[in-house]
């Protein structure tokens, strides 16, 4: 089992019978919707899930997971996803996969929020690896990249993976991807909230409770008590 597949399956001991749980997206989060779906087989479970993007939802039904839409349920269990960095004081940078509303639906409505990955995604600030993605309205895209763009080192509109159209949500949504130069992270998470045409930003700060992260086959567990 390599260490992707290691998280994956610890996230397994949160989940309990009976209960509404939220899948994530990207290559570790599928990981764990295929544990599930093995763990509910095996042991004949009632468990309903609610997906972060399309493409989870999707992965659920192949899965033959009891799928539900979001606008059926007010809170969710257990949300199980991965992440691209995350700090040691569980401050979390989401959104490779785009669906950032989704995501922090899922993240706010749930009673438990699991972060897994391996070792590649500790950092020791937030935007150390990877720009922040934020999701904005189309509508008018260009003011909000040019208000954001004044506080960024950089801001490109996110392209799609065959580069010749722009990344589109699951919810229609266009992703812009910056730079920052900041000191304190809420405060940056203010700056971007308030910007019009934002709809939501990849900084998940006081949201996870915990995060298992695998290196060389062994899971430590990072928790805001720590
Ligand atoms: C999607 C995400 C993913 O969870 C994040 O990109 C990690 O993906 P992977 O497990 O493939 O490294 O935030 O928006």
């Amino acid at each position: 089992m390599n260490d992707k597949e290691l998280v994956a399956h610890e996230a397994l001991k949160y989940v309990k019978n009976n209960s509404i749980i939220g899948l994530g997206t990207g290559s570790t989060a599928n990981l764990f919707i295929q544990a599930l779906a093995q763990k509910i087989k095996k042991e004949s479970l009632d468990i309903k899930v609610v997906a972060s993007s399309t493409v989870s939802q999707i992965k659920a039904i192949e899965s033959r997971l009891n799928y539900i839409s979001l606008d059926q349920i007010d809170t969710i269990d257990l949300y199980v996803d991965g992440a691209d960095e995350v700090t040691h004081n569980l401050e979390v940078l989401k959104g490779r996969g785009y669906d950032l509303l989704r995501e922090k639906l899922l993240a706010r409505a749930s009673k438990q929020f699991i972060v897994i990955g391996d070792q590649s995604k500790i950092v020791t600030k937030i935007g150390e690896k990877f720009p922040i993605p934020i999701e904005i309205s189309p509508i008018a895209w260009k003011i909000t990249q040019n208000l954001i763009g004044k506080i960024a080192v950089n801001c490109i509109l996110r392209p799609n993976t065959a580069g010749d159209a722009f990344a589109i949500t699951s919810d229609g949504n266009y992703v812009l991807d910056c730079q920052f130069n900041y000191t304190n992270l809420k405060d940056l998470s203010d700056v971007i909230a308030k910007t019009p045409g934002v709809i939501e930003y990849g900084i998940f700060q006081n949201i996870a409770n915990i995060a298992l992260i695998a290196e060389n086959n062994r899971v430590s567990t990072i928790t805001l008590e720590a």
